[in-house]
């Protein structure tokens, strides 16, 4: 068995998962784990009506009007992919098909949408944050033209934590009927979201980071504003992948059904009811403690490092407009070597490097070495941070 780590990694995945969530899986598998939606039998019946609970349970969560519109997926990236290939039409020119988003987005946003653009689908523009890491609504709102289509923004930086203003997002592109995309992979779980109230057309999250689901699950989830192609007048949300959906085998292309059309193939129903399990237990311990919690501990790193020389702290240093989530580096040191020294002479998880969003680092002048993220999780103790802020001490020492 792997030695136990102090995990500060959170970002990447939440660990430990909620209790109840092995539990679930464990149980759906031994006695459930049958093909849902395949066939009439009792045991895909029961892996449907599962699939259903978890569904309305989330929509629930994220205040959606119609848990149809709640489509499973494989993680946060599955997600975006879905929602950005969907919703771009493969014959779309770049000169009528213009796209906003941010230097803080995360590759499967950038990657996704810079290629689109490399193909002369869209032209993309890319928004700088300001000094603290925050995106300014009102740049957004000026870089919208006639042609644009899509903003697509992440709701916190999964490098500096900072939480940025979605619901002004969501009102400027609601006055300017533009889609908006969130891609809520940070803050789903911790910070709440209402996709009614925040005018969030299309809602991108992983089930494997603060809803303490396991790896393999996510979703999308399409609001009202967001039609099947079939539905309805002008374009709308093409599935990327295509197959057997379960209720109607009989059309020769995907039938125009939400959430069918978009779940191709047999779900990760394994994971789904772990995920519900995680979902139960992040409702019933309220959400906004939660966030308190994690800011509690990297108010305590900012605190502790933000005026010792030996130190950068990069972002906002205001734990309050951060989710749980901090980048630092110790001077002289290369932020791998850091990760490495922390993992093996002090047992301790965090994450050195480019965190998989390069733009952001270049903004803030750390590309290509990248920073050292800490990011505390629920179950984090005092105790433990007093370990990672010590030994950080020491190895600066
Ligand atoms: C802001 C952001 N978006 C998207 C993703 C991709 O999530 P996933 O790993 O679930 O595909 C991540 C992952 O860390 C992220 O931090």
């Amino acid at each position: 068995m792997m030695k136990q780590m102090i995990y500060f990694d959170n970002a990447a995945t939440s660990f430990p998962k909620a209790p109840g969530v092995a539990e679930a899986m464990s149980a759906f598998l031994a006695n459930e784990a049958a093909n849902p939606g395949r066939a009439g039998h009792r045991m895909a019946v029961a892996a449907e009506k599962m699939l259903d609970d978890v569904r309305l349970k989330l929509t629930r969560f994220i205040r959606g009007a119609d848990p149809q519109r709640l489509i499973f997926a494989m993680n946060c990236t599955d997600a975006i992919n879905m929602a950005i290939k969907g919703f771009i039409a493969p014959r779309a020119k770049a000169d009528n098909t213009h796209v906003i988003t941010t230097v803080l987005e995360h590759n499967s946003v950038s990657r996704p949408l810079q290629a689109m653009a490399d193909a002369g689908r869209i032209s993309l523009s890319r928004i700088p944050a300001d000094e603290r890491g925050f995106i300014d609504p009102e740049a957004i709102e000026k870089a919208i033209r006639p042609t644009t289509r899509l903003i697509v923004l992440t709701h916190a930086s999964n490098v500096l934590g900072t939480i940025q203003d979605a619901a002004a997002v969501g009102r400027i592109a609601r006055e300017h009927d533009v889609l908006f995309m969130l891609d809520a992979a940070q803050t789903i779980g911790t910070v709440p979201i209402d996709v009614e109230a925040m005018h969030i057309d299309l809602l991108a999250f992983p089930g494997h980071k603060s809803l303490l689901g396991p790896t393999g699950t996510g979703g999308l989830y399409v609001g009202q504003r967001v039609p099947a192609p079939a539905e309805g007048e002008g374009e709308g949300l093409r599935p990327w992948r295509e197959g057997g959906t379960g209720g109607d085998s009989s059309t020769p292309v995907q039938p125009a059904l939400f959430p069918y059309f978009l779940e191709g193939g047999t779900p990760n129903t394994v994971g789904v009811a772990g995920l519900g399990a995680g979902v139960d237990y992040v409702a019933a311990h309220d959400p906004e403690r939660t966030l308190e919690h994690e800011q509690r501990m990297i108010g305590r790193v900012i605190e502790r490092f933000a005026d010792d020389r030996r130190f950068r702290l990069y972002g906002a240093r205001d734990a309050k407009r951060q989710v749980g989530t901090v980048s630092i580096n110790l001077l002289d040191f290369e932020p791998s070597d850091v990760g490495s020294i922390l993992d093996d002479s002090f047992d301790t998880a965090v994450r050195p490097g480019l965190h998989c969003a390069p733009y952001a680092h270049r903004h803030l002048g750390t590309f290509p070495a990248g920073t050292v993220r800490i990011s505390p999780g629920p179950f984090n103790t005092e105790q433990e941070l007093d370990t990672l802020l010590d030994a950080l001490d020491q190895i600066a020492s």
